[in-house]
C-alpha cells in the first residue's frame, strides 16, 4: 500500500483516505464520495481493529460483509481498498494517546476506545500516506481526538469531517444499527428525536436527560457539551448508539 501511495505521489496524483471498519453504508459512500471529488485517488481500509474494542465489547460479532463492501468500493471508484488481516504484531508495543479529547463522554464507558482510534490511524496514515482523510461527524469525539493528535504530533494530513448523514426517519446511520430489531429501531427514533430538540434549548444537557428519561425502551449512557455540540450515547437493548448535534450560537 506505501508503494502504490508513493507512486501515485511521484505521478503528483493527490490521495483521499476514508478509512473505516467494513459493513458499508450510505454515510461512509458520502465519504468516499466526497474524497472521489477532491482527490486523484482515492483509498479505503477495511479493518475491524481490535484495538479499540474493549473486552466485553462486539469485536467478534462486528457486521463483516467483505463481499458488499467491495462491490461498492468498485461502483464508487475507489482506487484501492486496504484490508490486512493484522497490523499488529504479536510484541506491538507503542501507543499514541490524546490525553484531553479523549477523556469524558464516550471515553467514561469505553477507557481504550480512543487509544486504539489514535494509534491505528496514526499507523493507517503512515501506511496510505493520504493528503486528506475523511471522517464522519457522528463520531464527533473520534474527530476532536483526531484532530488534535495530527495538530499535536505534526502528521502531514489534512483531516476532513463530514457531516452526519441520517435515514429518512432521522437515526444516524451506523454500522451497529443493524443490530437493532424492528421495534428497537421504532423506539430508537426518539433519541435523534430528541437531541435535535434539545440542541436549540438554552440548557441543552439537563433538557435532554429529562426528556430521555421519559422515554421507555432507551437507557441514557451520557449526555455531554462538548467544542459546541451535544453529544449523547444511549442504550436500545443491548446496543449502543451515539449522536450529536451543533449547539445553537456555539457553532
Ligand atoms: O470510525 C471508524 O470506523 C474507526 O474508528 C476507524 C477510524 C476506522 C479506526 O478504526
Amino acid at each position: 500500500m506505501q508503494q502504490l501511495s508513493q507512486s501515485w505521489y511521484r505521478a503528483g496524483e493527490s490521495v483521499g483516505f476514508v478509512p473505516t471498519m467494513g459493513a458499508l453504508h450510505r454515510g461512509h459512500m458520502t465519504l468516499v464520495e466526497k474524497a472521489r471529488r477532491e482527490n486523484d485517488r482515492v483509498v479505503v481500509s477495511i479493518y475491524v481493529n481490535p484495538t479499540q474494542f474493549g473486552p466485553k465489547e462486539d469485536l467478534n460479532k462486528y457486521p463483516r460483509p467483505r463481499r458488499e463492501d467491495l462491490a461498492l468500493c468498485r461502483a464508487a471508484g475507489v482506487d484501492a481498498v486496504f484490508a490486512p488481516t493484522s497490523l499488529y504484531p504479536e510484541d506491538f508495543s507503542t501507543w499514541v494517546e490524546e490525553t484531553v479529547q479523549s477523556k469524558g463522554r464516550c471515553a467514561v464507558s469505553r477507557p481504550i476506545h480512543f487509544r486504539g482510534v489514535a494509534t491505528v490511524v496514526l499507523k493507517l496514515f503512515n501506511i496510505v500516506l493520504p493528503d486528506r482523510a475523511y471522517f464522519g461527524r457522528k463520531d464527533a469525539q473520534q474527530v476532536d481526538v483526531i484532530e488534535r493528535m495530527v495538530r499535536d504530533l505534526d502528521v502531514p494530513v489534512k483531516v476532513v469531517p463530514v457531516e452526519t448523514v441520517r435515514d429518512a426517519d432521522g437515526l444516524a446511520l451506523s454500522s451497529r444499527n443493524r443490530y437493532l430489531s424492528p421495534e428497537e429501531r421504532k423506539r430508537a427514533l426518539a433519541f435523534p428525536r430528541l437531541l435535535r430538540l434539545a440542541s436549540q434549548q438554552k440548557q441543552p444537557e439537563a433538557w435532554l436527560r429529562q426528556a430521555l428519561r421519559r422515554v421507555v425502551g432507551i437507557k441514557l449512557d451520557y449526555v455531554e457539551l462538548a467544542n459546541g455540540r451535544l453529544c449523547a450515547a444511549v442504550w436500545v437493548g443491548t446496543t449502543r448508539l451515539i449522536d450529536n448535534r451543533p449547539v445553537r450560537g456555539k457553532r
